[in-house]
């Protein structure tokens, strides 16, 4: 399995193995990352699911859409390393992703 890893809000790193076809979102939701609250469940209307990607790896995701681009407008700690990981569907080719979860608004 491919692996993801995620850094909470005190900065300690944990690897995961990620399930393909999963959001990113869930795949840190299922491994028990509770800080990453995923209010809407992933309609993308909650921004509660708010991660920092690292810069080498933004040309790797897929490009934002609009409303994802709206919603994170609403945070107050948006960066330019901003994605909702709802909206980041975890295929084979993001094996090695890292994220970290972002500051509560
Ligand atoms: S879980 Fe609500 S916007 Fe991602």
């Amino acid at each position: 399995m491919p692996s993801l890893t995620v850094i909470t809000r005190d900065d300690t790193r944990r690897e995961i193995q990620a399930e393909v076809g999963l959001s990113v979102m869930e795949n840190i939701r299922r491994a028990g990352f509770d800080e990453l609250v995923a209010l809407c469940g992933g309609c993308c209307s909650c921004a509660t699911c708010h991660v920092y990607v690292r810069p080498e790896d933004l040309a790797r995701l897929p490009p934002m859409a609009g409303d994802e681009n709206d919603l994170l407008d609403s945070s107050e700690h948006r960066t330019d390393r901003s994605r909702l990981s709802c909206q980041l569907k975890f295929e084979a080719g993001l094996d090695g992703l890292e994220v970290a979860i972002a500051p509560e608004d």
